[in-house]
């Protein structure tokens, strides 16, 4: 609890048995098998778990970019299913920041209108001081004129997170931001998210694969076949691995999550 901020106890999103079910019939995938979280304002959580169980998913249904079959989800108070289309656009604008794998910058813009595009297309205008800060935070000055394919795939993705964290949204959704990038730029997007977290108080859910990455965040929540299975509290790199590794070999050996929770 020691990166709280502000509002300890506040939750900043959570969801409500939700399912997601893909295709029909013999086809059906339970992508999502009734998932309740809650995601604490001013924390950086990670989610975790094999390939197909789910993350992306939920990071999507809990950003308004994917609907789910049943359930719900909450942005603060708001439950997004109340929403009309045009106000669920605006909470994807200004409530809601998105970090995705592969950047996905506009090509034409150079990295300073890529940050500012959300506002621009709000017709806003960035608030000076916060704009400095957080281009300072990533490292950005230098390469503001820079268009992407200029730059390298950390600098990108600095771009990228800077875009996320211009609206001051309630939450930052990144969906294995570090995926495509070396063990330096990886580090630095980390470092930069953690310390949203630290000195802005921001809101941080991290999809990963990477214990190391996991190391980063104040919290894990596990997925398996679309289920939370887990969570670890102020993980470390060795920590999450044991749980994966425990994981792997399945409770009925006595060595499942229950037993390496507080490895
Ligand atoms: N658009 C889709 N149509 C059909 N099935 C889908 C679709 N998107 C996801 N799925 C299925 O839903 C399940 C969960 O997928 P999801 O992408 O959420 O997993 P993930 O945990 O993010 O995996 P990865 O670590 O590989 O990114 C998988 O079985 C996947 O094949
Ligand atoms: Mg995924």
């Amino acid at each position: 609890m020691s990166t709280h901020h502000g509002r300890p106890d506040s939750i900043a999103a959570r969801t409500v048995d939700l399912t997601k079910v893909y295709g029909i019939g013999d086809a059906e995938v339970h992508a999502l098998d009734g998932v309740t979280v809650e995601i604490h304002a001013g924390e950086f959580t990670a989610v975790m778990g094999p390939s197909g169980s789910g993350k992306s998913t939920l990071v999507h249904c809990m950003a308004a970019l994917d609907t789910p079959t049943s359930g719900s989800v909450f942005l603060g108070e708001t439950e997004l299913a109340h929403l009309k289309d045009k106000e669920l656009t605006e909470l994807r604008r200004d409530r809601i920041g998105f970090v995705f794998q592969a950047y996905n910058l506009v090509p034409t813009l150079t990295a300073e209108e890529n940050v500012l595009l959300p506002l621009a297309i709000a017709g806003r205008k960035p608030d000076p001081d916060w704009y400095d800060t957080v281009i300072d935070a990533v490292g950005l000055r230098d390469r503001l004129g820079h268009r992407p394919n200029e730059m390298s795939g950390g600098q990108q993705q600095r771009v990228a997170c800077a875009r996320a964290l211009m609206s001051r949204p309630t939450i930052v959704f990144a969906d294995e931001p570090t995926g495509n990038l070396d063990s330096t730029a990886s580090a630095e997007i980390l470092a930069f998210l953690r310390d949203s977290v630290r000195d802005f108080g921001q809101t941080v859910v991290m999809v990963t694969h990477d214990p190391v990455a996991a190391s980063y965040t104040d919290r894990v929540i596990f997925l398996a076949d679309g289920k939370v299975v887990d969570e670890l509290r102020s993980p470390t790199s060795e920590t999450v691995l044991a749980h994966m590794s425990g994981a792997r070999r399945g409770p009925e050996t006595g060595q499942g999550h229950a037993a390496l929770h507080t490895a």
